[in-house]
């Protein structure tokens, strides 16, 4: 069963980098399963105000819009450059974003290729929609699924029009890592804030193991850490039992 943490966002984001820290301790060039959106920027400022050597660390971001002009400032590539590469000083060339070489049809393909030729993903950060998507991964998709183009629903879209100027302008489809390359990634490290991922949350972690709630595949890992705040916690029946895990953790255990 995945780790769940109850603690606020910036406590999340302080836990999240030791994990991190201590896998670039172990491994200086970790690689690192990026996720854009506000819920991991928690984590990357924490991880800067560590002012840790990452430059050996290498990264593959979770999904990228399709159809944007290059160099939009709300493609995944820019906020990555922006959010995690400079602040971070990470090596850009040790960055990849789904779709950024080649042709779109063979995408998806190349970066599955590209992650098993880097040793596979070590940490995973992922956020959850409120639709309950991991990565772009929109209910219905298969656990099985790689890196592939995908449609966006409305939802989704409407979520994600606060960083454009209209839902007009968020673009229809996304290439995305899919549940079976988040699965493979060996830890998870899942992070809700707020009231609006409580339904999301529980339906990834205590929910059926469905494709109608992609988040359930974290169910199928061996090794998942949800950090989550006591609102986004708020729909978990098992709480109390959380808590006590947490409060009687090993002290020899890590995360
Ligand atoms: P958010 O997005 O962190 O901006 O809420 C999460 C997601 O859509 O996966």
């Amino acid at each position: 069963m995945a780790e769940i943490v109850i603690l606020d966002r910036t406590a999340a984001g302080e836990l999240a980098a030791d994990v991190i820290l201590a896998l670039v301790a172990r491994k200086p060039d970790a690689v690192l399963g990026l996720a854009t959106g506000s819920t991991p920027l928690a984590v990357y400022q924490a991880l800067a105000a560590r002012g840790a050597d990452l430059t050996d660390v290498r990264g593959f971001a979770l999904d990228e819009y399709v159809g944007l002009p290059p160099g939009h400032p709300e493609s995944y590539r820019a906020v990555i450059t922006r959010e995690v590469i400079e602040p971070l000083g990470l090596n850009p060339s040790l960055v990849r974003v789904p779709g950024d070489r080649g042709p779109i049809e063979t995408a998806g393909d190349d970066y599955e290729r590209s992650i098993v030729a880097a040793g596979g993903v070590d940490l995973q950060i992922l956020g959850i929609g409120t639709d309950g998507h991991i990565g772009f991964n929109e209910p219905g998709s298969s656990f099985e699924s790689l890196t592939r183009v995908k449609t966006l629903t409305q939802q989704t879209r409407e979520d994600n029009a606060r960083f454009f100027a209209s839902v007009d302008e968020v673009p229809v489809n996304c290439i995305t890592q899919g549940l079976g390359t988040i699965r493979r990634a060996k830890h998870l490290l899942l992070l809700a804030f707020g009231e609006a991922k409580a339904e999301a949350i529980a339906a990834a972690v205590e929910g059926p193991v469905t494709a109608s709630a992609p988040g359930s595949a974290i169910q199928l890992h061996p090794h998942v850490t949800v950090l989550v705040d006591e609102a986004a916690a708020s729909r978990l029946s098992n709480i109390d039992y959380y808590r006590y895990a947490w409060a009687n953790k090993p002290a020899w255990e890590s995360l």
